[in-house]
C-alpha cells in the first residue's frame, strides 16, 4: 500500500553532525582533556576525527547531492573562545565560510551553539553548575549570532541538556559533587586543572539540581542574546527523548523517569519557537526496574533494542507537553548492517508522517548522522552514519541508507508502507 505523505513544501530534510565528532583536533575543549587522561572513560581519543574541519566543502556538496535540503551542524565554543573573553575572528570566519557553502548548495543550516563540548577554561571555572555560566554562554551566543546570524536558518542553543538525567536513569554517572573525588577520571581532571573535584561539571555528565538550573538559565539567556541580533530567527533547544514505557509493576518508576528526563524539560520549552526531539529507542520499566529487551529482539551496536516506533511516540509527547512546533533534530541507528538502517528510517519516517497527518506541527526530520564519526566514550566503533568514512584515507562512501533517505528528501521516491 502506498501511504500518502503529508510533508509540507518547506519541510526540513536533513542530516546532523556535531563539531567535536567530525572536525578533529578540538584541543581546547573539555572533552579533549578528558580523552587524554590516563583514567579516561573514552575508548579512544577523537584525534583528527573525520577531518571535516578541512573537508567541509566536499562534505556539504555531497550531502546536497544526495537530496537533502538542510544540514544540522554545531559551532565549537572551544574554538571560538579558546580563552575566557578572547574571541577568535578567524574561527568565526571559518564557520562563516561553512555556512556560506551550505547556502551555495541550497542547504538550510540548523546551527547548534553547544553540542556537549565546552572550552576547557569553562570546566575549570565550575562548568555547568556554576552561576556565571549562563552569562558566559549568552555572551558567546551573542558573538556567534553577531557574526553568523544572517546565515543561520534555525538556532539550537543547547544539545540534550537532559542527557545526564537519562544516563542516570540507566545507572550511569550521577555522582554528587562530594562523591566526584573518588571517581578516578574526575579526580585526575580536577588535579590537572588545579581545582577541586567537586567542581567537575561537564555538560553531559552533571545531573545535579544546580546543573538543571544553570542549563535552563543558560538556554534562556542564550536565546535572548541570539534574538537581540536576529529577532526573527527560530530558536530552541534539543532534547534526548527516550520513549519511556512500562509493563505491569513498572508504572511508578516509568512515571518518575518520564517526569525527570522528559516532561520537566518539555515544560521548560514552552515559549520557545520549537523544541528539537532526538530519539533513538525506548526504555521499558517492569517490577524490577529497567526491563530487558524482549526475547529475540534485534539489537543495535549500543546493546539496545532496535525500536524505530519510539520517534512517533516522543513527537506526540513533545507536542502535547510543550505545545510548540517540533523539529526532529536527531534520529538514527548504530549498526554495521545498513539494510537494518534503511528499515529503521522507513519506520521512523512513517511515524513522522502519521504525526503530520494528525495535525501535529512537525517542521523537519534530521537524521543522526551524516558520517560515521566519533561516538564519544565509545570511540569510532559504533556506525551511526549514512556515509561511511575510511579514516586512513578520509574517503567518504554513501551507504544505501543515504541514497534512500536522500531520495525521500528530494521527493524522488514515495515511501511504501
Ligand atoms: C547526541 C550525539 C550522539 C548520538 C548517538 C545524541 O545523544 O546528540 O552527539 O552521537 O546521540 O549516541
Amino acid at each position: 500500500m502506498t501511504v500518502s505523505y503529508p510533508f509540507p513544501q518547506n519541510f526540513l530534510w536533513g542530516v546532523a553532525t556535531a563539531a567535536h565528532q567530525v572536525e578533529g583536533n578540538n584541543v581546547n575543549s573539555d572533552a579533549w582533556l578528558l580523552e587524554h587522561l590516563p583514567q579516561t572513560m573514552f575508548a579512544e581519543p577523537s584525534g583528527d576525527a573525520i577531518d571535516h574541519y578541512h573537508r567541509y566543502r566536499e562534505d556539504i556538496a555531497l550531502l546536497a547531492s544526495l537530496g537533502f535540503n538542510s544540514f544540522r551542524l554545531s559551532v565549537e565554543w572551544a574554538r571560538i573562545e579558546p580563552e575566557e573573553g578572547h574571541f577568535s575572528k578567524a574561527e568565526l570566519n571559518h564557520y562563516r565560510r561553512v555556512l556560506e557553502v551550505c547556502h551555495e548548495h541550497g542547504l538550510t543550516p540548523v546551527v547548534t551553539y553547544h553540542h556537549f563540548t565546552s572550552p576547557r577554561w569553562l570546566l575549570a571555572a565550575g562548568g555547568w553548575e556554576d552561576a556565571r555560566t549562563p552569562e558566559l554562554f549568552a555572551r558567546y551566543c551573542g558573538k556567534v549570532t553577531e557574526h553568523l546570524g544572517d546565515l543561520i536558518g534555525v538556532a539550537c542553543t543547547l544539545n540534550e541538556p537532559n542527557l545526564p538525567w537519562l544516563l542516570k536513569s540507566f545507572g550511569i554517572g550521577g555522582e554528587s559533587p562530594e562523591q566526584r573525588g573518588s571517581v578516578p577520571v574526575w579526580a585526575a581532571a580536577a588535579s590537572t586543572l588545579g581545582v577541586g573535584a567537586d567542581k567537575m561539571a561537564p555538560f553531559q555528565f552533571s545531573s545535579t539540581e544546580a546543573g538543571f538550573d544553570v542549563k535552563l538559565a543558560a538556554h534562556r539567556a542564550g536565546t535572548a542574546a541570539i534574538k537581540a541580533w536576529q529577532p526573527d530567527l527560530m530558536v530552541g533547544w534539543t532534547l534526548a527523548n527516550s520513549d519511556i514505557q512500562s509493563v505491569d509493576g513498572g508504572q511508578d518508576a516509568a512515571e518518575q523517569v518520564r517526569r525527570d528526563v522528559n516532561e520537566r524539560f518539555l515544560e521548560a520549552s514552552r515559549g520557545d519557537d520549537f523544541v528539537g526531539i532526538q530519539t533513538y529507542g525506548r526504555t521499558v520499566y517492569g517490577p524490577d526496574g529497567l526491563a530487558p529487551a524482549p526475547e529475540g529482539a534485534a539489537m543495535n551496536q549500543m546493546g539496545e533494542e532496535i525500536y524505530p516506533q519510539a520517534l512517533e511516540a516522543t513527537i506526540r509527547e513533545a507536542a502535547r507537553v510543550a505545545g510548540i512546533p517540533v523539529i526532529v533534530t536527531e534520529n538514527g541507528l548504530a549498526t554495521e548492517d545498513d539494510a537494518q538502517r534503511v528499515d529503521y528510517y522507513k519506520a521512523a519516517v512513517d511515524g513522522v508522517a502519521a504525526c503530520l497527518a494528525d495535525g501535529i506541527d512537525v517542521r523537519g526530520y534530521i537524521a543522526w548522522t551524516a558520517f560515521d564519526n566519533y561516538e564519544w566514550v565509545f570511540g569510532y566503533r559504533p556506525k551511526f552514519g549514512l556515509i561511511a568514512v575510511d579514516r586512513a584515507t578520509q574517503q567518504r562512501t554513501p551507504k544505501e541508507s543515504a541514497l534512500w533517505l536522500g531520495g525521500v528528501a528530494a521527493g524522488a521516491r514515495v515511501p511504501v508502507a
